[in-house]
């Protein structure tokens, strides 16, 4: 995973890679580094344990000021996260410097054959790069580059600064997102535009292309070392809005931004009280005489969207679905055709699983669907069609609003799929199109009444050392994604089960106080969840229910009850979710933890 930025200026660049790198933090947090080269002609290099804070402190205490330099912040992958494992690395005559994002998966049997053990000063697989370059240099900087690259197996996207070669910023990419740029204050490498703090024309860097930028002009390569030309565009950084206004955090900001970004990405696909899907993302034609089955395919919340998208899927149009975790999924040998719609569900658009998973349902001859929050990312790119939610920049760690507005997409593919599939009839697709499109009112309305209780529950289990999430069925996807934002930013191990399940074995799990939050929002299921919730308070468990008004009568016993406005069963997890995520929320802030930018975890997972 990992952040990088390389630029070149007229003048000191240093200011512009901290405050690149600042905006390419939500990629990893945990060390960070700098190496320049000076106008006294030598590589200097600053690096830290922990955010770009510290590495802006330690840059200004070492008065560091160069005309060109790369930059790193980094997710640890093979190595403690660490000063002397974080980047950039040397080589070990200090001719070269390197940041790299990615993994290198041969980087031991490189160690070992190629460079025979070799002395290392970090634990790191980015470091033999490093030592490649070395080997490989006869004077030709992409020479080296090119052998380097091909030694390595895995995915990497590197800048490179070349001590012989003071004016030229060199860059390498494969399976991991790089951007090449040239703006009016200079020119630019970096892992996402958004860390070039100018406007700028560029391009992506294709799978084993490399790069040699200097002031003037930008030279692009295959992976054969042969000059290609690639054409420049303007460069967007998706939605340069990093400001928390009068909010404490970024995640509060973001929670309260869900009707705006619901709204948004609603708006496009609701048109004359109609759900309007484009024919070119879900045809008649293909829907009646093609589509066999869905795959939805994705990670962490994403998949949890899924998980929801797939039982509407099945229950609304009577296709067969399947959400699966792409991470698996690659490895599955998945059933696919010409009959699958195979459905990629992201924020970033970058994560690494999703990708690669996009990329063998394609191989098989699925038609791809994306839905992504980062337009021209790898995987809107790679796409048949993209379906773009409009959540706008989300910077906190833990997802909500992208979260709400992918959900939006699913409840409208739902519905337009029952319509083109007859199973539903034009009287029932509008009545639920206008059900959508009250949403983001009662989304508005659920996070208004939550906020209160949400912050008093948090104050009685913040101390609890664990806890539970139940639900069946479409509350149980809730479920799922509330546990997994209590454990993202409150560090509390949380489970989510299905509620049936609960009585075969976990049970035994509940004691006196343990918290046990039960989503109950569809009538259809409602009455066996209310069952469950008695049987866990009868163990002393600290029921929570958190139910649709029409329902709330039915769990009067539970000792809390969460009430969030009515709406279609089909989509009340949109609002049963939000007095979870404000849960979580004041539960972390209680217990002091880090909301936006949580241990471990990093916002975009460029790794396998
Ligand atoms: C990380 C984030 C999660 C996110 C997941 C998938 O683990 O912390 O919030 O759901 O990646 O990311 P994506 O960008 O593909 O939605």
């Amino acid at each position: 995973m990992c952040g990088i930025i390389g630029t070149i200026g007229d003048r000191n660049i240093v200011p512009a890679l901290i405050g690149g790198l600042r905006q390419l933090e939500y990629r990893g947090y945990d060390s960070a580094g700098v190496a320049a080269i000076t106008q006294a002609h030598t590589l200097a290099r600053v690096r830290t344990e922990g955010k770009i804070a510290s590495l802006d402190e330690k840059v200004t205490a070492a008065k560091l000021e160069a005309p060109i330099g790369i930059g790193h912040t980094r997710w640890a992958t093979h190595g403690a996260p660490v000063e002397r494992n974080a980047h950039p690395h040397f080589s070990p005559d200090g001719r070269f410097a390197v940041v790299h994002n990615g993994i290198i998966e041969n980087a031991s049997e490189i160690k070992s054959m190629l460079l025979k053990g070799g002395v290392f000063a970090s634990d790191t697989d980015t470091e033999v790069i490093a030592h490649l370059l070395q080997l490989y240099y006869t004077g030709d900087v992409v020479q080296a580059i090119r052998d380097t690259c091909r030694r390595l197996r895995g995915a990497w996207a590197l800048a490179i600064l070349c001590l012989d070669t003071p004016d030229t910023l060199y860059g390498a990419a494969s399976g991991s997102p790089l951007l090449a740029a040239k703006g009016e204050n200079g020119v630019y490498l970096a892992s996402d535009a958004i860390a070039i703090r100018e406007k700028a024309v560029g391009c992506r860097l294709h799978k084993g292309e490399i790069c040699a930028l200097d002031r003037d002009a930008l030279r692009f390569f295959d992976a054969e070392g042969k000059p290609v030309f690639k054409e420049l565009a303007p460069v967007s950084a998706n939605e340069n809005d990093t400001d928390k206004g009068a909010y404490a955090h970024h995640m509060l900001r973001e929670i309260m931004q869900q009707p705006d970004a619901v709204g948004r990405t609603l708006s496009p696909l609701i048109e004359d009280g109609r759900v309007v899907i484009d024919d070119g993302v879900l045809s008649a034609d293909f829907v009646k005489n093609g589509l066999r089955e869905i795959k939805i395919v994705a990670c962490g919340s994403a998949y949890h969207t899924g998980m929801t998208g797939a039982m509407l899927f099945e229950r609304l149009s009577r296709v067969s679905a399947r959400a699966e975790i792409a991470s698996e999924f690659r490895y599955a040998s998945p059933l696919i055709d010409e009959g699958t719609l195979a459905i990629f569900v992201s924020q970033s658009g970058e994560t690494a699983d999703t990708l690669a998973a996009l990329r063998l349902a394609k191989e098989r001859g699925a038609k791809i669907l994306s839905i992504v929050n980062v337009p021209g990312s790898a995987i809107a790119s790679e796409s048949d069609c993209v379906i773009h939610t409009k959540a706008g920049r989300e910077i906190a760690v833990a997802t909500t609003k992208a979260y709400s507005a992918q959900l939006s997409v699913f409840y409208a593919l739902a519905i337009r799929l029952a319509s083109l599939k007859g199973e539903i009839d034009e009287e029932t697709a509008r009545r639920l199109a206008h059900e959508l499109a009250a949403l983001p009112d009662r989304i508005a309305e659920t996070i208004e009444v939550s906020v209160a209780p949400a912050k008093a529950l948090a104050e009685q289990i913040y101390a609890r050392p664990d806890m539970f999430f139940i639900g069946r069925q479409l509350d149980f996807a809730t479920a799922t994604e509330g546990s997994l934002k209590m454990k993202e930013i409150s560090y509390l191990n949380s489970q989510a089960y299905a509620a049936g399940e609960l009585k075969h074995g976990t049970i035994s799990l509940v004691e006196p106080g343990t918290p046990v939050i039960a989503v109950a929002t569809d009538p259809a299921v409602a009455a066996k969840t209310q069952s469950n919730v008695c049987e866990v308070k009868a163990r002393g468990a600290k029921s929570v229910a958190v139910v649709t008004r029409s329902l709330a009568p039915a769990f009067a016993d539970a000792d809390v009850v969460f009430t969030v406005p009515d709406t279609s069963p089909y989509f009340a997890g949109s609002l049963a979710v939000l007095p979870l995520q404000l849960l979580s929320y004041y539960t972390a802030l209680k217990r002091g933890c880090d909301i936006d930018q949580p241990k471990n975890l990093a916002k975009s997972v460029t790794v396998e």
